[in-house]
């Protein structure tokens, strides 16, 4: 635990300019400490036992303005900047080195119990301020989510989503290039 809380804390620290020290992000990092939490509640909720692991995720909902349900499933390296108002699902997935500001919404549009009703997000994503993605879509590898957006379908790897409904404006075709085996034509 002592290791993984330094280097998620070094992630921050080289992702955010306005970080100016290790002690600082250890500190007074809310994404920093949503996530100890998290690590702790999706511990007591994958051995099922959910009120333990569901009163640890509103404790840290009142401690750091970010509410992770314990089922969620989140990679390596997530930083939640600012973090108020971020609410994550029970069957949200996140991969590694994802980027989630203020006001993101991870969410179900279903009711239905035991199925999956949340995004599945993939490594090096950027969630703007305010973003709501919701239902079970894919976020491919690097994509970016304008502030504001409303996502309601997949979005492809390294394309720039805007708007309500979220909408393509740009794909990193050079980045894309011999990385992932995906035809746009197939996307958009
Ligand atoms: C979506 C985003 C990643 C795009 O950045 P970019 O790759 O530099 O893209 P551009 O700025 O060239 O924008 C591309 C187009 O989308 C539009 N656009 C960009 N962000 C938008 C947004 N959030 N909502 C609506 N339209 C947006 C631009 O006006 C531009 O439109 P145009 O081609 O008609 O001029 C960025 O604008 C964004 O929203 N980042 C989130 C940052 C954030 O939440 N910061 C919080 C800090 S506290």
């Amino acid at each position: 635990m002592f290791k993984m809380i330094i280097e998620e804390a070094k992630n921050i620290l080289k992702k955010d300019p306005a970080a100016k020290s290790l002690l600082e992000v250890i500190l007074l990092y809310p994404g920093l400490h949503a996530l100890i939490y998290h690590r702790i509640a999706h511990w007591f909720y994958v051995r099922k036992h959910f009120v333990i692991a569901r009163w640890i995720s509103q404790f840290a909902r009142h401690r750091t303005g970010i509410e992770i349900h314990p089922g969620a499933k989140i990679g390596k390296g997530l930083f939640i900047d600012h973090g108020m108002g971020v609410v994550i699902g029970e069957t949200a997935e996140i991969g590694d080195n994802v980027t989630i500001f203020h006001g993101v919404t991870l969410g179900g549009t279903g009711k239905e119990k035991d199925v999956k009703r949340h995004p599945t997000v993939g490594d090096n994503v950027v969630i703007g301020a305010g973003a709501k993605v919701l239902g079970p879509i894919k976020i491919g590898n690097n994509a970016k989510i304008g502030a504001n957006a409303v996502v309601l379908k997949d979005v492809p790897p390294y394309a720039t989503v805007v708007g309500i409904p979220a909408k393509v404006v740009k794909i990193d075709y050079e980045a894309f290039k011999d990385k992932e085996n995906i035809v746009y034509g197939l996307w958009l």
